[in-house]
């Protein structure tokens, strides 16, 4: 099923989406106190939003001692870049080199091809977000910062545009970068690919190389775009018993 206004895809069966409209509904109607429901958050966290938040920090624990920047290739709302700046917070909050970098169009899919399939009707602007979006975005990040010491020093950046023109630009730009950590989630082929290549010869031993898409029937293209960049044969992907579709690997 999709999304009403956004065309993105939910698996949920019924029973779950009339309990997530529920939680929904009680979120934006909740009679908590104002200057405490952002401390009480948690309520709303269910075991497949939890999962992925203990997912992220797994991931970030492993990178705690890797050199180099955090990539999200494929933001929307933004959410994971969120969580790991808090988790930069919790970890290293003087660690200025951790910088957290998203790529996105800001505007949904851009360059679906024949690599993607079928199954996912999808097609170039799925996935969108509201108007504008990035500001919004941009404000929550550097206020995510603001908790944190040493915020007067800018630690993430917005990069909105076509993935194949923005990264290899992003990294003309910074040619010092080394990637620590690269979150996957364009969903589609070409971006990841384009991604892909670009980062390649910016990894190191101990990066960690996070997809939301592997082996996944609906959105075949990420498996295909890695498939056709490293030599599967030679990685190592794993899991995490806790969530039911990220991977990962570590670069050996
Ligand atoms: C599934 S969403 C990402 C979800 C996000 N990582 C999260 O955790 O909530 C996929 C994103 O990839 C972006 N995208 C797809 N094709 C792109 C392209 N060619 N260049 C940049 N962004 C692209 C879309 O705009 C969309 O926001």
């Amino acid at each position: 099923m999709k999304t009403k206004n956004h065309d993105a895809i939910v698996l949920s069966s019924q029973t779950e989406k009339d309990a997530q409209r529920r939680f929904t509904e009680l979120l934006k109607t909740a009679p908590l106190a104002e200057d405490e429901l952002l401390a009480n958050l948690g309520l709303f966290l269910t075991s497949k939003t939890l999962s992925r938040i203990l997912f992220f920090h797994e991931m970030y624990r492993k990178i705690v001692n890797t050199h180099g920047i955090i990539c999200e290739f494929g933001v929307r709302w933004g959410q994971t870049l969120s969580l790991l700046s808090a988790l930069r917070g919790i970890y290293e909050p003087f660690n200025r080199h951790r910088k957290i970098v998203g790529f996105d169009t800001f505007a949904g899919f851009r360059g679906m091809a024949e690599e993607d399939g079928a199954a996912c009707k999808c097609q170039d602007g799925s996935f969108s977000v509201t108007p504008g979006y990035e500001d919004y975005l941009n404000e929550l990040l550097g206020l995510q910062e603001a908790l944190n010491p040493i915020s007067h020093l800018r630690k993430w950046e917005l990069v909105k545009g076509d993935a194949l023109e923005t990264i290899p630009d992003y990294l003309r730009r910074h040619p010092e970068t080394i990637i620590s950590l690269a979150v996957f989630d364009f969903d589609i082929y070409k971006p990841t690919k384009a991604a892909l290549e670009a980062i390649k010869p910016h990894l190191i031993k101990g990066s960690v190389l996070v997809f939301d898409e592997l082996c996944d029937d609906i959105f075949p293209g990420e498996t295909v775009a890695l498939r056709e960049v490293f030599d599967l044969n030679a990685l190592r992907i794993q899991r995490l018993p806790i969530t039911a579709r990220v991977s990962y690997l570590v670069i050996e």
